[in-house]
């Protein structure tokens, strides 16, 4: 093909076949690698190769219209980005990048100069996988229900990117493809032994839309060497073991579960077909592929964007084994949105949320619950059907709003503070139509783990101390303590303590004035009532 002319970047373990199969191909013009022993090794084995150790210069020359990068991980996205903008097409080894920003800098760069950008995901172009997908396609496995890759061997440990980012990329690439979706919850848990914060071995669980499961396992300390890939349909079961030869690689299990009289379920175990496959050594197929969308300008398989949805499913595995393996929704915010919900937060369609609102991890907002704008709910904030929020208001952690609770703008609510909507629950009785409304004014502070009883009012800019359980209406500035509470003194809107005196005072703090008009009142005073007052 002319034009396909390839400048490799990266020539090491694995950069070493690219060399070969381009070479073979007759597309290779120039291999660069940093490290001179490695370039003097190749041209030993490749006489007439030309060989490079400076990237820039390769990047300038005209005649090379693409670039291979083979480099290690953490260099992938900058010199993935140097090259797109040097007008190259692309061909990145995987990860395409180590987090979800530089991966859509790539793709956008890549989309705006018109250039091919794809990712090395080289088990989707292996002959197995194809044949999978051809299985799934014309539903000779019956409906998915589990699918899982374990990819275990002893070696090749990294110390750059742990395991899962070494090893998963692969896995996670042939289940988007073969469900044709991405997972909406993924958990993952490590353990790094050898080296400190790298994981050697993690399990990450996934959860596809239709109650599908799966997980990846991958471990670089495992005492043999396993590439199992199992898809459990129910009509068929299908079993891609790569460490096998050619003839023995794919499998399917014709396996079926029968219920015995309508009752008992009984499984009928059934002898494995073993698939014949074309032999054809994946990396060969992928820079095949790569050199026809050169030519061709078509997007190849394994595109930018697919590489793009492979890295938002890392990035979130990454997330949760970072947090003790906790559910995150992978699902890309939708651009329209002007607010942020934490990935593992639940914003149900339906509910309506302001403005730059910040909602953190495992808050839930249910359908038809209203929050205005520049307001924060912590993490693990309940809000129910109905409730309405203000503008502004802070929500801590741990605390339900249930139905029947509104709070005005500015709210504050401690942590853990306590709200109730039945006045009398009992468990034997429904008393879903029997919420009582409970308001928070304007400007109200409710303290760490303080009761609010269902049915009263906390006035305006009042302050509830923390751990005071009220079960009567708070006045306008009362600061209210104790069990239950009672009015101990007044506060500014500022927040400051005012003194308990009947004279006309100001405010230590802001100079805001204020006379208490009798035990339930205390009235704000302008500057003019005070000029004319003295
Ligand atoms: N698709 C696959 O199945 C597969 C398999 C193995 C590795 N890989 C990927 O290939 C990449 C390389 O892995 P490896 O095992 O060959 O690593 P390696 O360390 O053996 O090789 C990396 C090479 O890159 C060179 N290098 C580093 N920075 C450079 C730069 N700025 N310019 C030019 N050369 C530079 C190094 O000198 C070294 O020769 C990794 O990202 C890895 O994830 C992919
Ligand atoms: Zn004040």
């Amino acid at each position: 093909m002319s034009g396909v002319n390839i400048g490799i970047v990266g020539c090491g373990a694995w950069g070493k076949n690219h060399v070969r199969i381009w070479s073979e191909l007759g597309y290779l013009r120039v291999a660069c690698d940093l490290d001179r022993n490695r370039l003097d090794a190749l041209r030993a084995q490749y006489p007439s190769l030309e060989t490079s150790s400076d990237i820039e210069a390769v990047l300038a020359r005209e005649d090379i219209s693409a670039v291979v990068i083979a480099t290690p991980a953490p260099t992938h996205a900058t010199l993935a980005l140097q090259a797109l903008e040097a007008g190259k097409d692309v061909l990145v080894e995987k990860p395409m990048a180590l987090t979800v920003a530089e991966g859509e800098r790539l793709v956008e760069t890549a989309e705006r100069l018109n250039r091919i950008l794809m990712v090395g995901h080289v088990l989707e172009y292996h002959p197995a996988v194809k044949r999978l997908r051809q299985l799934i396609a014309e539903s000779a496995l019956g409906r998915i229900r589990y699918i899982y890759s374990n990819r275990l061997n002893m070696g090749r440990i990294r110390t750059e990117e742990n395991a899962l980012w070494s090893f998963a990329p692969h896995d996670v690439a042939i289940m988007l493809r073969l469900m044709g979706n991405g997972p909406d919850q993924i958990a993952c848990y490590g353990g790094a032994y050898v080296n400190h914060g790298v994981a050697d071995v993690t399990m990450t669980n996934l959860r596809f839309p239709g109650n599908v499961f799966g997980h990846i396992f991958v471990s670089w300390l495992h005492p043999f060497k396993e590439h199992r890939f199992v898809v459990v349909g129910d009509k068929q079961m299908a079993v891609f073991d790569d460490t096998l030869a050619w003839p023995e690689k794919l499998a399917l299990y014709p396996h079926r579960v029968d219920w015995v009289g309508g009752q008992l379920p009984v499984a009928h175990k059934a002898e494995a077909a073993l698939q014949p496959l074309e032999e054809a050594e994946p990396l060969r197929v992928e820079c095949r592929e790569f050199a026809e969308c050169i030519v061709s300008r078509e997007r190849p398989l394994t595109d930018g964007r697919s590489g793009l949805d492979v890295l938002r499913i890392l990035a979130a595995a990454q997330e949760s084994l970072e947090n003790e393996g906790w559910n995150v929704n992978p699902t890309p915010q939708a651009d329209s949105k002007t607010y942020f919900a934490h990935s593992t937060s639940i914003i149900e369609a339906g509910a309506e949320i302001g403005d730059n609102t910040r909602i953190w991890h495992h808050s839930h907002v249910r359908a038809g619950a209203k929050v205005g704008r520049d307001s924060v709910l912590g993490k693990n904030v309940f809000v129910a059907p109905h409730v309405h929020i203000g503008n502004g208001v802070k929500i801590q952690n741990n605390v339900s709003v249930y139905e029947g609770v509104e709070l005005e703008d500015h709210v504050f609510c401690g942590p853990s503070m306590v709200f109730t909507n039945v006045i009398n629950p009992r468990s034997e009785i429904e008393r879903k139509f029997e919420f009582r409304r409970t308001l928070v004014k304007r400007g109200a502070t409710l303290g760490a783990n303080c009761t609010i009883i269902c049915g009263n009012t906390i006035g305006r800019y009042a302050l509830v101390a923390a751990g005071a359980v009220v079960t009567k209406d708070v006045p306008d500035h009362a600061l209210v303590a104790g069990v239950p509470a009672r009015r101990v003194g007044w506060v500014c809107d500022c927040g400051e303590k005012l003194k308990l005196t009947w004279d006309i005072q100001r405010c230590g703090a802001c100079g805001k004035a204020y006379q208490q008009v009798d035990e339930h009142e205390l009235a704000a005073i302008s500057d003019s009532e005070l000029l004319s007052v003295s």
